[in-house]
């Protein structure tokens, strides 16, 4: 299982923070870490990619620049993990407001008000952020308002160029976050509570390049086991740390998947015909709002009604109207949505509005009578590696091709 895209974004921009060459292992060949490497050779690094093999080597010169410039960011909303790194590093950066999913408002204010706290003056002009601290950051005692991913790694990132000690409560638990910690553990960085939802870091410690192996995704294990229990099929995922997907995992069984570790990953086999199971998405250890699509596509086939709640991103329900379109029988009201199964989808062109989204309609397609035409998969692209290939290996009837949308949807 290749390395998660929302630990391997973060963990290319913590490199930031020592000069030398930081080396990573496990990464995946997915679009947003071809842009993450430009945002980080404009920053001035130098930055070489082996695919074949999962490697990256950054080399982060003595002297960086501050600035992350619109083109790149409005592509990649990560890119606001090289805010902490930085700021710890420089006291400074200008950062384009990121782009990135169409998921809803994402907000940054928590990732804001901990850096004014530590010091900083964050001000914001033609569509940049400039954050300055001058007399450079101090160590705080914050706690979140909410336990924001990108927040808590603003902070944590941000801490290790304070004066003194960070305490940060009420942090995000995810995966990802905790795989971040470790590794600034390993560069020098004292840091207690990791994986848990307190943690502190003593900052202006001398620091030093490290390798560091990128923890598997989550996601994309959590879409192979939902592919597995949507199609009656079976699916072995080699190098699946399913202790990080407990929740998912219970939930496919309740739909009726036998899910089973094996020595090297998990087994999944899904049922003739799955369960209709509610979900309501949360943060880590919760239900993810990454896999939402995916559940809410299990339910459209399912025996039965189930209700799906979102609770992170409120834009994340744009899919369903999509879903709706190869005969789901769904119903959103609010942050709700309840789903009716049906015995069979029907193949129609659909759009795919986000990464997750994109990907849950083509497990959709693989259960729908007829051809499903899958518009706008580059969002696919920046999160699962050849997807296509991927599923074609599995048995499914997937190909990607370029199409005149015209076309398609007459
Ligand atoms: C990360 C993941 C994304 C995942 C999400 C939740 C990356 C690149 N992306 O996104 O795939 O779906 O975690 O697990 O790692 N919020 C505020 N103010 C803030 C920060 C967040 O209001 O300062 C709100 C957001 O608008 C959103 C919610 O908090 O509604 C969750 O956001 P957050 O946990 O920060 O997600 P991201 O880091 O953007």
């Amino acid at each position: 299982m290749p390395g998660a895209k929302n630990s391997v974004l973060k963990l290319m921009a913590a490199a930031l923070m020592v000069p030398g060459t930081t080396i990573l292992r496990n990464v995946p060949d997915i679009a947003d870490v071809a842009i993450m490497s430009e945002l980080l050779r404009r920053l001035g690094c130098e930055v070489v990619l082996d695919l074949a093999d999962g490697v990256l080597l950054i080399t982060v010169p003595g002297q960086l620049e501050h600035r992350a410039d619109y083109d790149l960011v409005r592509r990649l909303r990560a890119s606001i993990a090289v805010l902490g790194p930085l700021m710890a590093r420089l006291g400074e950066a200008d950062i384009a407001v990121p782009g990135g999913d169409a998921i809803g408002s994402r907000g940054l204010d928590i990732h804001l008000r901990g850096l004014e706290l530590m010091g900083a003056v964050v001000t914001s002009a033609g569509g940049y952020l400039h954050a300055a601290a001058p007399a450079g950051l101090r160590g705080i005692d914050y706690e979140l308002d909410f336990p924001s991913v990108g927040a808590t790694e603003t902070l944590v990132t941000a801490a290790v160029g304070a004066r003194g000690l960070t305490r940060l409560e009420n942090c995000a638990r995810e995966p990802e976050v905790a795989d971040l910690c470790t590794m600034l553990a390993a560069m020098g960085v004292p840091i207690t509570g990791i994986g848990t939802d307190t943690l502190t870091i003593e900052g202006d410690h001398a620091l030093a390049p490290v390798e560091h192996v990128v923890v598997p995704d989550r996601i994309v294990t959590g879409t192979w086991a939902f592919a597995a229990a949507m199609t009656g099929g079976e699916v072995i995922i080699d190098g699946a740390r399913p202790e990080l997907l407990s929740l998912p995992c219970a939930t496919l069984c309740e739909a009726g998947a036998h899910i089973e570790t094996t020595p090297t990953g998990m087994r999944v086999r899904g049922p003739a015909r799955p369960r209709a199971v509610d979900a309501v998405t949360l943060p880590f250890p919760g239900f993810p709002t990454d896999l939402q699509p995916h559940i809410i596509a299990l339910d459209a086939i399912a025996e039965g009604s189930a209700l799906v709640t979102e609770n992170l991103f409120e834009a994340r329900f744009r899919f369903v109207a999509e879903l709706a379109r190869l005969g789901a029988n769904v119903k959103v009201d609010g942050h709700h949505c309840l789903i009716t199964g049906v015995p069979r989808l029907s193949g129609a062109p659909v759009e795919g509005t986000d990464i997750r989204a994109a990907a849950a309609l083509v497990l959709a397609g693989l259960v729908a009578d007829g051809v499903t035409h899958v518009l706008h998969v580059h969002h696919i692209d920046r999160g699962y590696a050849d997807f296509a290939g991927a599923l074609r290996g599995l048995g499914a009837d997937v190909e990607r091709v370029t199409v005149d949308i015209a076309d398609v949807v007459g």
